[in-house]
């Protein structure tokens, strides 16, 4: 289902790689699509607590936490099964590849909590919103795996046992899913805020994949790119803010369609073009 890149994708992709700066990625939940994973504002989002249905952005937030808290981690660790469940697809795999090839030069900043980019080998990558197998204590700073006792098939509708409260605990503290919420701010320390924003004001050529660009850093890190010139190609099945962008200001190019279709084929182009030469 791959496809053949058109010409001037080709050209932009040679053209960028003699200047200097990383060849960045941004990458939401629509390259893990073709991985089963639902993405974050699809229909398949909502999740029902007592006689109450709630959106993911009702849910993914510091106030729902402190109200119900169990409720919320029962919503984790579910979403946490599904993401386990789940194999890296064509598109991240070509990202390892690619890495491979281009050491340093490659860069990741990935919105995604779900661990695919990582597992499927990705070394140099941004979590900027943090990680689903992991945990941290509510009032404090260090984080830790999830715990082995804690089911990672954790079924829709199983309600928290005292003896997994037990375990989701930091430094005998009680804990807390290591993402970042909506009614919160993005830092260094976890979320890689600075070294995102660097490795923006750095990069040679910027490729979004499969985000509706609705929170912050993704956005500051499409408007900082267009600001120093650096031209963007766009991976989404349908428009977004980045697309818009991109088609406003002549700088850079929408590929309509879907990461399994785009992503393969792009890297493969930039492995040849970014590789250093002997
Ligand atoms: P969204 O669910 O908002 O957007 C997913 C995007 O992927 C949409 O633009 C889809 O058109 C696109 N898409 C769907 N299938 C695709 C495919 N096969 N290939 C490529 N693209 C596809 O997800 P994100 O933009 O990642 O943050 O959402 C970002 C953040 O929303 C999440 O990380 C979460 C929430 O804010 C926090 O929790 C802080």
């Amino acid at each position: 289902m791959t496809r053949a890149l058109p010409a001037p994708v080709e050209a932009l992709v040679r053209e960028r790689a003699v200047e200097p700066g990383p060849l960045l990625w941004l990458t939401g939940a629509g390259i893990s699509a073709e991985s089963g994973i639902p993405t974050f504002r699809g229909p398949e989002g909502y999740w029902k607590v007592g006689s109450r249905n709630y959106h993911p952005q009702q849910l993914a937030t510091r106030a729902a936490f402190g109200a119900m808290p169990d409720e919320v981690w029962a919503w984790y660790l579910y979403r946490r099964a599904v993401c386990r469940a789940a194999e890296p697809n064509a598109a991240h795999h070509a990202l390892v590849e690619l890495e491979e090839r281009i050491g340093p030069r490659f860069r990741l900043i990935t919105q995604n909590v779900d661990g695919l980019h990582q597992r499927a080998g990705t070394k140099r990558v941004y979590a900027i919103h943090g990680n689903i197998d992991e945990m941290r204590a509510v009032s404090g700073r260090v984080t830790a795996p999830i715990p082995a006792g804690i089911p990672t098939d954790w079924p829709k509708g199983r309600a928290l046992t005292a003896a997994d409260r037990d375990l989701l605990q930091v430094e005998a503290r009680p804990a807390r899913p290591h993402v970042l919420w909506f009614d919160e701010c993005y830092d260094e320390e976890h979320f890689h805020f600075d070294s995102s924003l660097r490795a923006a004001a750095e990069a040679s050529l910027l490729v979004v994949v499969g985000t509706t660009g609705a929170t912050n850093l993704p956005m500051q890190v499409g408007m900082l790119c267009a600001r120093h010139g650096t031209p963007s190609i766009v991976i989404n099945p349908e428009p977004n803010p980045f697309s818009e962008v991109v088609e406003r200001s002549g700088l850079g190019i929408f590929l309509q369609g879907t990461a399994g279709e785009w992503v393969p084929a792009l890297a493969a182009a930039a492995a040849e073009a970014y590789a250093p030469t002997p």
